[in-house]
């Protein structure tokens, strides 16, 4: 995630009822050998989790089950990262680079952001890389390319299955991708496919993706810290680009370098794509407004 030697130390919260298990994630990261873990600590205390902390990864939240909506875990969900936001900004270190997986992602980090007063909001970001990748494959297998071949796609919004994955600027293997599809496919098929995704994934395995979500936040953190390879799309703090609310954590088309993410500005938007930006941000809107209780 951090590079081929960069040494990490772990810092592992869980939850009380949870810590044995946890010793014995701990037994086997032992047994892995891994030559770059410098140390672990387990705690249920998040203000010992976060001490000096460079990289946070929320992953913990009540995860979601067969047939539950995302927004029914709103409440439970702001209870934790209230907490986890303010243990952040007593403890962590000032360039703490948060990412939250935990579902409702971008709300979640909404609520840990505006419960750490003294870091830099652009610090808190929520991952909806896991969505791109979903949306590079999508676009790679219905073309028969490589997923290498596919470039410049993103996608705005929320971590729900109203975001809307772009493919206008897209291309694959060279050609632009919108030349390549039909608009029938992309309206009907991709976006519905990409959009619902996760809840496919629960309704195969009966659990929450767990390997590709791992790969996506990896990615995202790697490119954070290391530089990304062209547009990525992360969950981040709106400064009023494109007509976003300022302040939502909102998924942009972000280029990252030296440590830090910019929104990538310029991009043309018809009314296709503005409209489907705007009702994703009226969903975190929404949810903003839901947990407006528990916002400082
Ligand atoms: C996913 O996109 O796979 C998950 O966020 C789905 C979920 O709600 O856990």
């Amino acid at each position: 995630m951090l590079g081929p030697d960069q040494p990490v130390i772990l810092q592992l919260l869980e939850i009380t009822p949870a810590l044995d298990a946890l010793k014995g994630v701990v037994m086997e990261l032992d047994d892995c050998a891994f030559p770059l873990l410098a140390g672990t600590v387990q705690t249920d205390d998040a203000n010992v989790a976060f001490k000096d902390t460079d990289y946070a990864l929320l992953v913990g939240s009540r995860p979601r089950g067969p047939g539950m909506e995302r927004k029914d875990l709103l409440e439970a969900n702001a209870a934790i990262f209230s907490v986890q936001g303010k243990a952040l900004n007593d403890h962590a270190s000032r360039d703490v680079k948060v990412l939250v997986v935990g579902n409702p992602a971008n709300t979640n980090s909404l609520i840990a952001q505006r419960n750490a007063p003294d870091l830099d909001p652009r610090n808190f970001t929520a991952m909806t890389r896991l969505d791109h990748n979903r949306a590079m494959a999508q676009l790679a297998q219905k073309t028969g390319k490589h997923i290498n071949d596919v470039d410049g796609l993103c996608i705005w919004g929320n971590h729900s299955a109203t975001q809307y994955p772009d493919i206008h600027r897209a291309t694959v293997a060279g050609q632009a991708a919108m030349d390549l599809v039909d608009m029938d496919w992309y309206e009907n098929d991709f976006i519905p496919t990409v959009q619902q995704r996760g809840a496919a994934i629960i309704e195969a395995r009966g659990a929450s993706s767990a390997a590709s979500a791992a790969n996506a936040a990896i990615d995202h953190m790697h490119d954070w810290a290391l530089g990304s390879d062209g547009i990525v799309s992360m969950g981040v703090y709106s400064d009023g680009s494109y007509g976003i609310d300022e302040g939502l954590i909102y998924s942009f088309p972000v280029r990252c370098s030296g440590g830090d993410w910019q929104i990538e500005q310029g991009i043309e938007i018809g009314d296709f794509s503005r409209g489907k930006m705007d009702a994703t941000a009226a969903e975190l809107g929404e949810e903003r407004d839901a947990v407006a209780h528990l916002l400082p």
